[in-house]
């Protein structure tokens, strides 16, 4: 669900969020993993790498026909005296489904499982659901 609304958000088809998966738990291979193991840096980088490269491709994309999405609204914040440049949207857009991504899909994940592990969060949270069903 993150990873859709975050898609939807930055105007990424549905169609390209199993790639964006795979390289945020590439990029996570290394930043957080508190190791830096050759595998791990190479890891790292092709996921940063594919995702900068994937950006870049959007962007142009935008640039040329601008849509009701966060990466044409990024795009349109530049001005004149102040471009903004395709590495600085580049940059923001992998910061945020990065970091909008990973704590979101583990809190959720988290939460799901303190709720069903506990007999008495699962009787007040379930049984509702349930008898809805009913
Ligand atoms: C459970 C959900 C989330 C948690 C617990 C969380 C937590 C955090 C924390 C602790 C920081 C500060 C890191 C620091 O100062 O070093 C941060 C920064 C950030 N988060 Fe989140 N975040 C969540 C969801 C999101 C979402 C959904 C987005 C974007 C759509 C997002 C985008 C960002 C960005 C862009 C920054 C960097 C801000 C800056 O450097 O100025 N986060 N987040």
């Amino acid at each position: 669900m993150p990873s859709r609304i975050l898609a939807a958000l930055m105007g990424i088809p549905a169609a390209d969020i199993g790639l964006f998966k795979q390289w945020t738990v590439e990029i996570f291979t290394l930043i957080g993993a508190g190791v830096a193991t050759e595998e791990a840096v190479r890891t790292g980088h092709r996921g940063i790498g594919a995702m900068r490269d994937y950006c870049r491709a959007l962007i142009d994309e935008r640039r040329a026909r601008p849509q009701d999405d966060v990466v044409s609204a990024l795009i349109a914040t530049g001005t004149p005296d102040d471009p903004v440049t395709d590495d600085d949207v580049a940059g923001m857009v992998m910061t945020m489904i990065a970091a909008g991504h990973e704590t979101t899909t583990y809190l959720i994940g988290n939460a799901v499982h303190a709720v069903m592990g506990d007999a008495r969060s699962r009787e007040r949270c379930w049984a509702p659901v349930l008898a809805s069903r009913r």
